[in-house]
């Protein structure tokens, strides 16, 4: 057992042993088309990227490692996704923090232990936290603010090992294939991460990306459409009871945006429902097939139901009566399932995405069927942020 204390100062080495720290005999990765960022570097997580690719990783040489402990800061509206990776023995032994449901995840591989857990304070509520990883012994320790969030044990049956050679980190994605981890999750990322000390390594991180998104300074709930694309659904992911019809619901400040809000389009049946703002007149119309528009004033809130023959439009107020207007042939329930529904954009022919009249602003609630809309689902333009707006 003597052997392993040789690379790392003493304590160390096992501690480091997990995902923190460890090693990957190849690739000591510097240049080769990558930029150069500091591991301190504000990154925004939901930059545009392969889904599962981290937007910035480093490579360093176990016996560089002083310090058994990593602080970064976080800030998300988002509540799940991945944060941060390390691996070592090339991506033998592993670790990713993500958040799932808003609250911390681990998920540790380490020889013949796989362990999850999860818990902690909910993290996705848009306010900077500071999380600090260390790796003491047998344990890895979550703290978030300040305060103990999760501690993790694993001992394996096997001897300890030597350690030396490399370990890997990465943020906003992993190195490793995602079928190994225990609980699968939705990895795409609308979050901030600053000021990151990453076992007191001071050795540039890479990207690949030319430039790194901003972060902006504040901000607040919602999904931002930036004018220059769309998010997909397809409407056969959102059933649709004939009797109770289908209800949509939008919340925010409208007068601020401009461009499609949403529209529906059924190919084979050749309507499309689009619900408009323009900023300069202040108005919102909702056009319903080729015949009728609807015009409405500014406003801050909008639920639409459509029934078999009627259409209902209630503003603001809960108890108000709504506005009706009848729906003629415009068959919008028996055909729903065949159709797509794209929120920021209108649906142009056919079956490509191809769209116009993008918007821009800040939706601050989507909801179909009663359901908030997760815009990682759909099929969506990088310039959408789907959990967060300036503010
Ligand atoms: C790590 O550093 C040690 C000592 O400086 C060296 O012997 C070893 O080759 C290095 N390993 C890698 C993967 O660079
Ligand atoms: C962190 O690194 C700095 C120099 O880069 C050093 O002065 C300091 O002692 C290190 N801290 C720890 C805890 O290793
Ligand atoms: C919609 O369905 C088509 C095939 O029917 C599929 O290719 C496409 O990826 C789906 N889009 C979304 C956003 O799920
Ligand atoms: C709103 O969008 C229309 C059409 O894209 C554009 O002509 C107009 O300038 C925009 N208005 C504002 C205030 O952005």
């Amino acid at each position: 057992m003597a052997v392993f204390c040789e690379a790392v100062a003493d304590g160390l080495l096992l501690a480091l042993s997990l995902a923190l720290l460890g090693w990957g005999a190849e690739g000591q990765g510097n240049g080769r088309g990558m930029k150069e960022v500091s591991g301190s570097a504000t990154v925004n997580l939901g930059q545009d990227r392969d889904i599962w690719r981290p937007l910035i990783h480093t490579t360093v040489n176990l016996s560089e490692i002083t310090s058994i402990k990593s602080t970064f800061q976080l800030r998300t509206f988002d509540p799940e996704g991945v944060i941060f990776y390390g691996d070592t023995k090339n991506g033998d032994d592993w670790f990713v923090l993500s958040l799932k449901d808003g609250i911390p995840l681990m998920q540790i591989s380490k020889e013949d232990v796989l362990v999850s857990v999860a818990g902690g304070p909910k993290l996705d509520d848009g306010k900077w936290h500071t999380l600090e990883l260390s790796n003491q012994g047998k344990f890895v320790i979550l703290e978030v603010d300040g305060t103990s969030g999760l501690v993790v044990g694993t001992q394996s049956k096997q001897p300890e090992e030597v350690l030396s050679g490399g370990l890997r980190l990465a943020l906003g994605g992993i190195l490793i294939d995602k079928e190994k981890m225990i609980v699968q999750f939705e990895p795409q990322m609308d979050g901030c991460v600053r000021e990151g000390s990453w076992l007191n390594l001071s050795s540039p991180w890479e990207t690949e990306v030319e430039e790194l998104w901003p972060c902006y300074q504040n901000i607040q709930p919602g999904s931002y459409f930036a004018g220059t694309g769309f998010a997909i659904f397809n409407t056969s992911g959102f059933p649709v009871d004939a009797d109770d019809g289908l209800k949509i619901e939008l919340v925010g400040d409208f007068s601020q945006m401009n461009g499609t809000i949403f529209s529906i389009k059924s190919p084979r049946h050749e309507w499309t429902v689009a619900l408009v703002a323009d900023k300069n007149t202040n108005v919102v119309s909702l056009t319903l097939g080729q015949e009728k528009t609807l015009m409405l004033n500014s406003l801050n809130k909008l639920v639409i139901i459509f029934q078999r023959e009627l259409l209902q439009v209630f503003q603001d107020e809960p108890g108000e009566t709504p506005f009706s207007v009848s729906l003629g042939n415009l068959d919008v329930l028996t055909t729903w399932t065949e159709g797509r529904l794209a929120v920021g954009g209108l649906l142009g022919e056919g079956e490509d995405s191809v769209g116009s009249h993008f918007l821009t602003g800040c939706l601050e609630k989507i909801q179909v069927q009663g359901k908030d809309l997760d815009l990682d689902l759909a099929v969506k333009h990088m310039s959408i942020s789907p959990h967060s707006c300036p503010a």
